[in-house]
This record gives C-alpha cells, structure tokens and sequence, in this order.
C-alpha cells in the first residue's frame, strides 16, 4: 500500500505537536524541514519523534560531501529515521547522504525532479532521468518525484526499478492523490492536511485514498 506521508510545514511547536498528534493515526511517516525547525528549532525532531512514526528530514542537502555528511549526522542524531538530499550536486555528495544515512539505520531518498512549475527550466527530463539512475548506484533508498507530473513518475519508474517513489504536490499544488497514488510508494502531502479545517478527517480522506 502507498504510504502516506505529512509534510508537516507548519512554523511553531504548537502548531506542529497539535496537527502531528491530531493526524498520527492516518499516517505512515511525517516529513519535517526547514519551515518548523527554523521556526520551532531542532528540539522539535525529538518531541515529534515521540508520536511513534518514522520522521524523514526534508534538508534538501546540496554541498559538498563532507558537509552533507556534517548535517545528515546532525539530522539522525536528533531523531530523524530518513534524509532528503539534493541529487544535482553528484555522485560524491550523494553518496556522502547516503552512507551516513545507512551508518545509522536509516534511509535516504535523492530529489529527482521537483514538483513546482520552474523546476522544468532544469531539473527535469533528460536530467532528472540521469539523476535518478546516479540516485541508484549511489545506494539510495528511493528518489523524490513529481506528484504533479505522473507521465514523469512513470518514465523515473522505469529507471529506479523496485526502489521507493516518495512524490509531494497532491492538493495544494494540483497534484491528483487518485491518479498517483497507484504509481508511488509514498504519498507526501501537506497543505492539504495541516489547512485543513479538519486536518485529522483530511488525513482519514487521503488515507482512503491511497489503498
Ligand atoms: O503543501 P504541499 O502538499 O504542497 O507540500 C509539499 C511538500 O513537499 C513541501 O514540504 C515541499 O517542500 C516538499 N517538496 C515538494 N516538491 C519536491 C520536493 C519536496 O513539494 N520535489
């Protein structure tokens, strides 16, 4: 079955433990980046982790290897079971992400191509097929693809075979849970959920969804 996965961008630890604790049952996995831990600090990991569920570090990483390994140790050793690096910085930074990553248990997905309308000015097509299969022969768990851009999901699948598709865009950014939900293994949703009025019956309706 598709995961499904709360991208938990909300800017204040109230915020966050209220929405995470209302939503937990519905979910597989809660996704955390720079939005709540600039804004609620680093702290935030731990008492989220507290919930049960699998907590996957949205940084992005992009730098050179040894700091991808600085912040992806940073990262598991607050609480994080799973990293989210950057793919175009190459194959030494990749694998940097991802050695540190299983050093410590866990998982590390590669950003492929992204899910927002200006990402095709360079990180799609023949480029973001090109990563994905670095992504592989790095030892990545997975890759990060367009929830928005199915067609795209598909021709990446072809590339990555068996390992994990986690894909954001549903909702917020157009992207339709039906259509994707079949092609993924993991369903990154967001605004969708923690705006919602009812954000725990949002969570209930995308986890119908994804069976
Ligand atoms: O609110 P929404 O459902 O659009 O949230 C999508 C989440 O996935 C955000 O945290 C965003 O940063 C992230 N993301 C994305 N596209 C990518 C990679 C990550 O939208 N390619």
């Amino acid at each position: 079955m598709t995961e499904l996965i709360l991208a938990l961008d909300v800017l204040t630890r109230e915020e966050a433990v209220y929405i995470a604790d209302k939503t937990a049952p519905y979910l597989d996995a809660i996704k955390i980046g720079y939005p709540l831990v600039l804004g609620a600090g680093m702290k935030i990991v731990h008492e989220i982790a507290g919930l049960g569920l699998p907590l996957i570090a949205d940084f992005k990483v992009a730098d050179i290897p040894n700091t991808n390994k600085l912040i992806t140790e940073h990262a598991f050793q607050a609480g994080f079971s799973a990293i989210i690096a950057q793919g175009f910085t190459g194959s030494d930074s990749v694998e940097a992400c991802v050695e540190t990553a299983h050093d410590y248990g866990g998982s590390c997905y590669v950003v492929s191509e992204m899910s927002h309308p200006g990402a095709l000015e360079f990180l799609s097509g023949e480029n973001a097929a090109r990563i994905a299969k670095m992504a592989v022969e790095c030892g990545a768990d997975g890759i990060i693809a367009p929830a928005t851009r199915p067609e795209r999901v598909k021709a990446l699948r072809e590339i990555i075979g068996s390992k994990k598709i986690l894909s954001p865009g549903v909702g917020a950014q157009g992207g339709d849970a039906k259509e994707i939900a079949p092609l993924i293994d993991g369903m990154i949703v967001g605004r969708s959920i923690y705006n919602a009025e009812d954000p725990a019956k949002a969570a209930e309706e995308y986890s119908f969804i994804r069976r």
